[in-house]
């Protein structure tokens, strides 16, 4: 079960206060790049929110796999729907992400997910198809899914759906699929008791310490 939280561009809490808030709990934290070292020295579990395929170049605004590994940095969240949505990331560069995260040695947690009109239109599957078929499977990679119409909404899928999509996802590759969209400390057991749920992506509820320790419980 892993239960990472997704700090987006928000700055996110003490490094020291949520570490020694954990304990002994298992986490990931995937904070913004300027507070990657912060979370590193503290002793935090550090993923990076985005990655580059190349190791160096003329990439502007891009980070790549050593240059977070100098950092103590183990992993990184490749392909979440806002960089899909915002800034243009196809299922293409996706690809290159985690295979070059992967082939440097990194922890990737590749996301896929629907939005709300294509779920309305009955295209669900046909989307995590299209987003699942760039990957192979890797002991270093798990699957994210999220949902776009749940993210941020308060609008949680309920743990039918997310069962359903997860179960969809191993289907096309048997991988740990953690879920995100919404979770909070009141809706994350029931999440996480779902079969094929192996664990929660977490967005806003990461940023403040006692629902992200209390979101770890129940995932531990
Ligand atoms: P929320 O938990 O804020 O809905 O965000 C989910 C997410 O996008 C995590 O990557």
């Amino acid at each position: 079960m892993i239960v990472a939280g997704n700090w987006k561009m928000f700055d996110g809490p003490d490094a020291r206060a949520l570490r020694a808030a954990l304990g002994d709990l298992p986490h990931v934290v995937a904070p913004p790049y300027t507070r990657l070292r912060e979370c590193v020295d503290a002793g935090l579990t550090t993923y990076a929110q985005n990655v580059h395929w190349e190791s160096e170049g003329a990439f502007t605004g891009e980070i790549s796999p050593p240059m977070l590994q100098a950092l103590g940095v183990t992993g990184a969240i490749v392909g979440h729907s806002e960089r899909r949505q915002f800034f243009g990331e196809t299922d293409e560069g996706v690809a290159k992400r985690t295979r070059a995260a992967l082939a440097a040695g990194l922890n990737v947690i590749a996301c896929v997910g629907e939005t709300e009109a294509q779920r309305e239109a009955g295209e669900t599957e046909e989307v995590l198809r299209r987003q699942v078929g760039v990957l192979e499977a890797h002991p270093n990679l798990v699957i994210a899914y999220e949902p776009v119409w749940a993210i941020g909404t308060g609008k949680t899928a309920t743990p039918e759906i997310a069962q359903d999509a997860h179960a969809f996802i191993k289907s096309l590759l048997d991988l740990p699929v953690l879920y995100g969209g919404s979770v909070k400390p009141d809706n994350a057991a029931v999440l996480l008791s779902q079969p094929a749920v192996d664990g929660a992506l977490v967005g806003g509820a990461s940023l403040d310490i006692d629902s992200f320790v209390a979101i770890c419980r129940a995932g531990s």
